[in-house]
């Protein structure tokens, strides 16, 4: 159990794209869609599978689909930019929300929404882009572990050190799932070189977001 970085030409491409500070909140979240249908993919490689017999036009033949027990777990607000990629491979997914929210100054995170499906014996997809000090996801591993689940695997875009290291000491059976391991954290907690605060570029909440102004400070060009 560990770290898998997913190691394919087109993931480093759309990371790289996703990097770039000039990348604007529309093109982000199609970028971050598609790396996490990549990220996915290996995530769920060694997924349960059951066997089951299907007609063809032609005849009879024996295929197998992924776990039907399968509940993807976005860690709010960030992990919604991965979701729909799941729903989308997975489309009878059930899911369920972890809301967490990272203090400035202490990096603790507090929680502060839940609303999960039955989890006992299931496969949960734990889902949230940036793996920092770890302390989001590890803190989202220990509450769905109360509800008793099969497994646990954490897709993330970007992982940093220091969070890998904290999963492997706290949840040492949940697999990582990431588009690169990074270099470091800085000062604030901030993936190095990263690619700056997912939820805020994801939903043009960021100072520099390039938000248009209020139709108020427009004066007469803003009304009707
Ligand atoms: C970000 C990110 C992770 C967390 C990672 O969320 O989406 O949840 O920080 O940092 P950590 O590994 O040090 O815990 P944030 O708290 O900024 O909330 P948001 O998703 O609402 O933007
Ligand atoms: N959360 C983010 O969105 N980005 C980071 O680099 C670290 C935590």
């Amino acid at each position: 159990m560990g770290l898998t970085v997913v190691d394919h030409p087109l993931a480093r491409h759309l990371l790289t794209r996703l990097r770039d500070v000039t990348t604007p909140p529309p093109v982000f979240r199609t970028l971050a869609k598609r790396l996490t249908v990549l990220i996915v993919l290996e995530a769920v490689r060694e997924l349960p599978t059951v066997e089951v017999e299907v007609e063809t036009p032609l005849e009879r033949t024996s295929g197998r689909l992924i776990s039907p027990d399968l509940v993807a777990v976005p860690i709010l607000r960030a992990g919604l930019g991965m979701l729909e990629s799941v729903t989308e491979l997975f489309p009878e997914v059930s899911v369920g929300y972890v809301g967490l929210e990272r203090d400035d100054v202490t990096l603790l995170p507090t929680s502060y929404y839940e609303k999960l499906p039955p989890l006992q014996g299931r496969h949960v997809l734990l889902l949230d882009p940036m793996l920092a000090t770890g302390g989001s996801a590890a803190g989202a591993c220990a509450k769905l572990r109360e509800r008793e689940p099969a497994e646990i695997r954490f897709a993330c875009v970007v992982a940093a050190p220091q969070g890998v290291e904290k999963m492997a000491r706290e949840h040492p059976d949940v697999e990582v799932f990431a588009a690169a391991l990074d270099r470091d954290l800085n000062g604030k907690g901030y993936i190095l070189p990263g690619l700056g605060d997912f939820g805020d570029r994801l939903f043009g909440t960021g100072p520099d977001s390039g938000l248009p102004p209020p139709l108020a400070s427009l004066g007469d060009r803003g009304s009707a």
